[in-house]
């Protein structure tokens, strides 16, 4: 792409708890502003009530400041405006999506309706602006946790996917389980540092089968039924979390391997707000050397929720003239291949 060439492209997400704009030229980040409601913490989980009027209060701030970090930037200069329409919690995404329309209407531009799924699949792009499919990609988010085979923009294959719990929503349900805070992922992830994964051996749930799905809530039961009605110490919990953490990733880990071996990519990519988890990344940065493949995953930032990977796909569709009508509706339980609503 030439720098006059790439389009500028001002990315809104709100499909949960966090309210996040950004400011792409290409896939150059010129501003990028997360704004994430600590209101949560003290509930143990997301409250969408209080989700959707947490956005309402921040989405006009979010989008002032990333225009005003982004110097010599003006509304009217964008080419497009990407919002996320889905999956997510309806009165959240209702937040950014109607006002993404206004702005549209205001600034006579395109609106660009993307599914938030996919976008956690190019979010390496914002690192690696050269990548290209055919790739795998291991999405694992707390809404999700699937193996893709991407081919091509709006073009994959899922080879395997959850039938229960995703990856993200185990950790969160065990931290709870044991009373450790959340998101759980980052607490597991930092105290597992602490913890002897061996010595409390947890079930690694369907390695087993020769499928490529995946299972975690007998992982997530086998924890409550070793914790039940028992008090533990410091390093006790933190070799709980390190053993039920080991589990997760030997199944995430040997998953891979075997897609890699099915669909023989040389690419694979991490996506999701587990891909910032520490030893996941170790586990399969050996791997990729094992097996001579390349591993891809966003910085730590673009992992987790928010609007520079909507912005970034965003980017892609505006160059294949893929753009939505204002008619667009938010859908909560939006599947990722679902074009039904955009055309
Ligand atoms: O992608 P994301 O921000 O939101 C969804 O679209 O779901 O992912 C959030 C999930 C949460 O379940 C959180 O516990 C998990 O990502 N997570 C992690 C880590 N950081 C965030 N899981 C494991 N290790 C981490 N370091
Ligand atoms: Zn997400």
């Amino acid at each position: 792409m030439s720098e006059n060439k790439k389009p500028l492209i001002l990315g809104i997400e709100s499909s949960c708890d966090e309210t996040s704009v950004a400011l792409l030229k290409g896939f150059d980040v010129l501003s990028h502003v997360i704004y994430s409601q600590l209101i949560h913490k003290e509930y143990g989980g997301v409250v969408p009530e209080l989700a959707s009027r947490e956005h309402e209060t921040a989405i006009s701030r979010v989008v002032d400041k990333a225009f005003s970090d982004a110097p010599g930037i003006r509304p009217e200069d964008v080419d497009a405006i990407a919002v996320t329409y889905g999956p997510g919690l309806m009165g959240a995404l209702l937040v950014g999506l109607n006002f993404a329309k206004g702005l549209a209407i205001a600034l006579n531009k395109p609106l660009i309706a993307i599914n938030h799924v996919e976008a956690h699949l190019y979010a390496p792009f914002l690192e690696f602006p050269d990548l290209n499919p055919p790739m795998l990609c291991l999405l694992v988010s707390g809404g999700h946790t699937m193996l893709i085979d991407v081919r091509g923009i709006r073009d994959f294959t899922i080879l395997g996917q959850t039938l229960d719990d995703a990856a993200g929503e185990s950790f969160d349900k065990v931290a709870r389980l044991l009373k450790i805070g959340y998101p759980g992922g980052p607490v597991i992830d930092r105290l597992s540092e602490k913890g002897n994964a061996e010595a409390v051996v947890f079930p690694r749930p369907y390695l087993n089968k020769d499928s490529l799905d995946f299972s975690f809530s007998g992982l997530k039961t086998a924890v409550l039924n070793y914790t039940r009605d028992k008090v533990f110490t410091d390093q006790e919990i933190a070799d709980i979390a390190a053993g039920f953490q080991a589990s997760v990733v030997d199944v995430l880990e040997e998953k891979v391997r075997r897609a890699v071996v099915s669909t023989n990519h040389k690419n694979v990519i991490l996506a999701g707000g587990v891909a910032a988890n520490r030893l996941l990344r170790h586990r399969l940065r050996e791997l990729s050397e094992k097996m001579d493949i390349k591993l891809y995953y966003p910085p730590l930032k673009y992992c987790t929720d928010n609007a520079a990977m909507i912005a970034a796909a965003g980017v892609l569709y505006y160059e294949k003239g893929w753009t939505s009508e204002l008619t667009v509706p938010a859908v909560p339980n939006l599947r990722i291949y679902d074009y039904s609503y955009t055309g």
